[in-house]
């Protein structure tokens, strides 16, 4: 376990391997784990069941209000709550998916959660999970990785992680993932793009054990 209470941020695109290094990392250092996508889906999730449109800004402000979502540890590790429901298992979906890079370019979310991440954050000791915990949420972390691999891995990744409960097939997976990772990178506010200052593995070709270990041996290096 770290003694030094550092943030360190992890962003990069979908399938890249962030939320299974950043789980084991974060062990690894005896630190927190926040995984800011699920903070995106949550909102989603929400949206969807208000009967909003993704573009709805005056509805997703009255909505972004009424909201308190929260990670809580339970032996099944670590869950969101979304106004007291633990919502973790259901944000997961095709639908959920599209959804929630859809809003996430909308400034009245993105502001939302700009300061919830901030809150998450002021305990120090945690390893932040997203698309622009380096550029945006978090500028002065301690120490910030991008994470990358090709197009093809991610979306076999992405296939073999859902196939069991997500009847998509390999190339609407591989599909959906071209169209998020195009509009995650390519909107105007806080788009998806490595921080000046961030270290880049490219997990292609990587094990998990691998980049991690890279990956604290940069961390061992900060005083
Ligand atoms: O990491 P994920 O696939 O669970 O993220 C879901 C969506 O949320 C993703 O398409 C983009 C958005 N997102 C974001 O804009 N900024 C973040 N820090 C995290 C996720």
């Amino acid at each position: 376990m770290l003694m030094k209470r550092l943030i360190v941020t992890i962003d990069g695109p979908s399938g890249a391997g962030k939320t299974t290094v950043s789980r084991i990392l974060a062990r690894r250092l005896g630190y927190r784990y926040i995984d800011t996508g699920a903070l995106y889906r949550g909102v989603a999730l929400a949206a969807i069941s208000s009967g909003l449109s993704p573009d709805d800004d005056s509805g997703l402000k009255k909505l972004c209000d009424t909201l308190k979502m929260n990670f809580v540890r339970d032996e099944k590790g670590s869950r969101l709550v979304l106004n007291d429901s633990d919502i973790t298992d259901h944000i997961r979906t095709p639908e959920i998916t599209m959804f929630a890079s859809a809003v996430s370019a909308r400034p009245v979310v993105r502001n939302f959660l700009l300061n919830l991440q901030r809150d998450l954050g002021k305990e120090k000791g945690v390893v932040f999970e997203g698309r622009d915990m380096g550029t945006v949420v978090f500028p002065n972390a301690d120490v910030k990785f991008f994470l990358d691999a090709s197009q093809k891995t991610r979306a076999q990744r992405r296939y073999e992680e859902f196939k069991s409960v997500n009847p998509q097939s390999f190339e609407a997976v591989e599909r959906d993932m071209r169209r998020r990772d195009n509009n995650d990178s390519t909107r105007d506010l806080a788009p998806l793009k490595p921080a000046e200052d961030a270290i880049l593995i490219d997990s292609t070709d990587l094990t998990i054990e691998t980049v991690v270990d890279r990956m604290m041996a940069v961390i061992e290096t900060i005083h």
